[in-house]
């Protein structure tokens, strides 16, 4: 039996949160949203409403313009550089391609200086966690299938162990069986790692069967226009999406998003 630990403590705090990229473009005002430790969330919203923004600020890739953001009581552009801290997959794997699979997954490591006695463990402990078999792992990135490059991404982002886990729609461009079998293996190597995730997705019934939380923004400027909690237990398998209490939850969370869109 997996058993998802529960942390009422915030992790990330976001209060009154404004960020503009110059005078004239306000890209997310007035954010408000604590997360908890390990706790797993999804944003939702339309294009252009500032969810990859917000995953740069939380990343500490940007700073904000206005109001406060903290992690641990620091800013995210020092806990970025703390140890175990960040780390962010996108759509695209970005993998190197003159880099075999276990040395794209080792190259975190070696940016943050990790001694080399230390990493292969580290490495094999991410391949086998990912469910990547030894004899992948010499094989570069373009003798790889989509999915198998996706699971490399997530697997480099595992290597250094961190506490915030930021995805910015990882698997929109898989078919959807395979992201519905990612999006399984994602739900064990949180419940396994238990890094406080932040998902973005457009696609509702993802968002509704991996999160415990599901933030619908809206936009110009970005903001948050609803958050829904998601009631079903861990571990949630294929038979949950097949249920009608989940129907109803995307329907409702649908209406939301239709709502907040326009
Ligand atoms: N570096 C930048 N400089 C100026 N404007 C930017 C920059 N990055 C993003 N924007 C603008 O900020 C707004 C929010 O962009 P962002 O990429 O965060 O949206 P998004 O919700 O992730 O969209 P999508 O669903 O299409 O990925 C958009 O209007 C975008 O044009
Ligand atoms: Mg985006």
């Amino acid at each position: 039996m997996l058993l998802v630990r529960y942390n009422p403590i915030a992790m990330i705090t976001l209060h009154d949160t404004n960020l503009r990229y110059g005078p004239a473009t306000l890209v997310l005002e007035g954010i408000t949203l604590d997360v908890r430790q390990g706790e797993f969330i999804s944003l939702l919203g339309p294009s252009g409403c500032g969810k990859s923004s917000l995953l740069r600020l939380i990343a500490g890739l940007v700073d904000p313009t206005g109001g406060e953001l903290s992690i641990e009581g620091q800013t995210a552009r020092r806990f970025r550089h703390s140890s175990n801290g960040v780390s962010l997959v996108f759509q695209e794997p970005r993998l190197l391609p003159w880099r075999n699979v276990r040395r794209n997954i080792s190259l975190p490591l070696e940016l943050s200086k990790v001694p080399a006695a230390d990493r292969q463990a580290l490495v094999e402990a991410s391949l086998k966690l990912i469910g990547l078999r030894p004899e992948d792992a010499g094989k570069y990135p373009q003798m790889l299938s989509g999915g198998m490059r996706m699971r490399v991404a997530l697997a480099r982002a595992l290597v250094t162990r961190p506490s915030i886990l930021l995805l910015d729609e990882p698997f929109a461009a898989l078919d959807e069986l395979l992201r519905q079998q990612l999006n399984e293996e994602l739900l064990r190597i949180w419940n396994e790692r238990t890094p406080t995730t932040v998902f973005v997705t457009h696609n509702i019934s993802e968002a509704v069967f991996l999160s415990q939380r599901v933030v619908v923004m809206a936009s110009r400027p970005g903001r948050i226009g609803a958050t829904i909690e998601v009631p079903f237990d861990y571990p949630r398998s294929s038979t949950l999406r097949a249920s009608s209490e989940f129907a109803i939850l995307v329907g409702q969370v649908s209406d939301l998003l239709r709502v907040e869109s326009t």
